[in-house]
């Protein structure tokens, strides 16, 4: 299985002091209430789904240090275009903010439909972007967040290269309060000297459900490196702007 054994590594929990946190708390997840309300004020899918995105972006909060460099990731290299940066997606209604330190997000013991994605997070002259921190979350095998606690859910720090590596399963579709979403990764990543780039991540091969989603943005696809019955490989590189 593409070297998914992952090493132990110490789980801990940043901390973000209550003045980072989003305002109103989770008052950041878009609530059924919510939803109805819209749906009572006549507003349609479409116009819904806008309602979903509008909501500003959960910042990142002085619990993610910066200052830790990852464990060595090793990876081929992909070649970068510079001047290139990210797209942006919005956040969504499932971010939680201060998940556990981890590379591997996924349950125990899940060793089936794993997928390993490498990359780099690189300013815009392709140089790498060592400390960089990566919030992960994203459903389980099921298409279902967990929003009470952790699950499918983590930050890490770029190596010294700006190397990362995360150990999850495939995401999957789901609709949440009429809301069609094809598979995707949801990430936060910053740099020490950088903006908070909030975005998501795509499956390749998920055609059929990629084209019913109006989020989804071909330049955020992952690119498969490996696969086999249980296992896919994948690389994405993060590119964002110093200053
Ligand atoms: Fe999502």
């Amino acid at each position: 299985m593409l070297g998914a054994t992952e090493p132990a590594e110490t789980v801990t929990r940043a901390t973000v002091p209550p003045s980072v946190e989003p305002e109103g708390g989770n008052a950041a997840i878009i609530t059924r209430r919510d939803m109805l309300a819209g749906v009572g004020a006549g507003l349609g899918v479409a116009a819904l789904s806008a309602l979903a995105f509008a909501r500003r972006d959960s910042r990142l909060g002085p619990g993610y240090q910066f200052g830790e460099v990852g464990a060595p990731v090793p990876g081929s290299e992909v070649p970068c275009t510079a001047g290139t940066l990210t797209s942006s997606e919005p956040e969504g209604p499932f971010y939680t903010p201060s998940a556990p330190k981890r590379r591997d997000i996924r349950d125990p013991g899940v060793s089936v439909g794993v997928l390993v994605l490498t990359g780099r997070v690189l300013d815009t002259r392709c140089r790498p972007l060592a400390r960089a921190v990566l919030d992960f979350w994203q459903t389980d095998h099921n298409g279902v967040y967990d929003n009470q606690g952790y699950r499918y859910r983590g930050h890490q720090y770029t190596d010294v290269d700006g190397r990362f590596r995360l150990v999850t399963v495939l995401p999957q579709a789901y609709t949440a309060i009429s809301i069609f979403r094809t598979p995707h990764i949801h990430v936060k990543v910053q740099g020490a000297d950088t903006p908070l780039l909030t975005t998501q991540l795509y499956l390749p091969d998920a055609e059929e459900t990629n084209a019913r989603d109006l989020g989804y943005q071909p330049s955020l696809a992952i690119r498969y490196t490996e696969r086999d019955n249980s296992s896919r490989g994948a690389t994405f590189d993060f590119v964002l702007a110093r200053g």
